[in-house]
């Protein structure tokens, strides 16, 4: 299998905006702390999130993302896990979200992108945020529009953690590495 490295190289290959790279940063950095916390493959996890939206920048039509990318990780050796968990996370491919870490990336997909818009409005960006902050925030409907509240909610209720106690986990393993994803 190709390591995290390999994954990065192949990341900024197909991915050169720096939105969709700090994007693909958070929902790895999301995946890092819920694969400590259920003991799981750090680096499996990191490179699933690192490269779920590797082919949208080229190829973001529903006929194409993320089939595109899933095939050459195929060719390049990316294990079944991480096509599958890649493949579900968009809900139009039909592919069942069954195992943990296809469950928690499409759990923190949308949050991450969430949490990432409420960071960029606040002077001191991830530092400080609070999960009640978020939960206030998803209720306004016109803030980040674009990001769908339902798929949150039914990404935290099958993963089966509590949407505080979710929120709190995905700012956590974002203000670990805020720098990396455009925070001071
Ligand atoms: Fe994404």
């Amino acid at each position: 299998m190709p390591s995290y490295d390999d994954a990065l190289v192949l990341f900024h290959e197909w991915t050169e905006t720096d939105s969709l790279r700090r994007h693909a940063y958070a929902v790895e950095a999301a995946m890092a702390t819920y694969a400590e916390q259920f003991g799981e493959d750090v680096e499996t996890w990191r490179i699933t999130g690192l490269l779920h939206d590797m082919d949208y920048e080229k190829h973001p039509s529903l006929d194409e993302h993320p089939f595109v990318g899933v095939k050459v990780l195929e060719e390049r050796g990316y294990p079944e896990t991480i096509r599958t968990a890649i493949l579900g996370h968009a809900s139009y491919s039909g592919v069942a979200r069954e195992t943990k870490m296809a469950k928690t990336l499409f759990a923190v997909d949308e949050l991450a992108g969430f949490i990432t818009a409420v960071g960029y409005v606040r002077p001191n960006g991830l530092e400080g945020l609070t999960p009640k902050s978020v939960k206030k925030k998803l209720k306004d409907k016109r803030f980040a529009a674009a990001v769908s509240r339902e798929d949150i909610h039914q990404g935290a209720e099958e993963l089966g953690v509590d949407l505080m106690e979710h929120i709190a986990n995905v700012i956590e393993g974002m203000q670990r590495e805020a720098k990396r994803l455009g925070f001071a």
